[in-house]
């Protein structure tokens, strides 16, 4: 297994990764847009040549604006959520980003878990934010 920085190559997989996944998922001009942004840092993580799971986010100092993360259904529960948060907190540490942020379904429990577990805590709630009218909960990693 490996990371791989997002390349236009994986712009067909990715989004279809994005359909598979997220009800809101981001469209092929989204995906293509953020990687001609030059404060946006994607990596996906591959495994026997296929993409197993992505995350990307804006390095807006010195903030981190984690934009999506994701494991492939079959692979999740095995650490590669943790994994690809840790990389990306990583990734940003490198750019020197010293907070991130982030917005989740207020019933995404896994998600929220996995947050908490790397030092998010919620800070906000917005309320009937996403289209199907669940609150979004916004948290952050706050550099001590
Ligand atoms: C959220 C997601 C990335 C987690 O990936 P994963 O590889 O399954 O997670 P991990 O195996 O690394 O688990 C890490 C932690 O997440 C939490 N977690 C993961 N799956 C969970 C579940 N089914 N129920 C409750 N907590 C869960 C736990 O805290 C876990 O730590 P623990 O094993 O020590 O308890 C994955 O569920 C996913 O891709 N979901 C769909 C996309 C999504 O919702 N992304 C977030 C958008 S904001």
């Amino acid at each position: 297994m490996e990371f791989r920085k997002w390349s236009e190559s994986d712009r067909l997989e990715l989004f279809q990764l994005e359909k598979d996944i997220f009800s809101d998922s981001w469209s092929l001009y989204a995906i293509d847009e953020s990687m001609g942004c030059p404060a946006f840092v994607g990596y996906s993580l591959i495994d026997n040549g296929e993409i197993i799971g992505y995350y990307g986010f804006y390095a807006i100092m010195p903030e981190g604006h984690i934009a999506n993360i994701a494991v492939v259904e079959k692979y999740r529960g095995k650490n590669l959520g943790f994994a690809l948060l840790s990389h990306l907190i990583q990734m940003g540490d490198e750019r020197e980003i010293t907070d991130y942020t982030l917005e989740v379904r207020a019933g995404n429990v896994p998600a929220l878990n996995l947050y908490k577990r790397l030092g998010f805590q919620q800070e906000g709630l917005r309320k009937k934010y996403y289209g199907d009218g669940e609150d979004a909960v916004i948290m952050w990693r706050r550099k001590k």
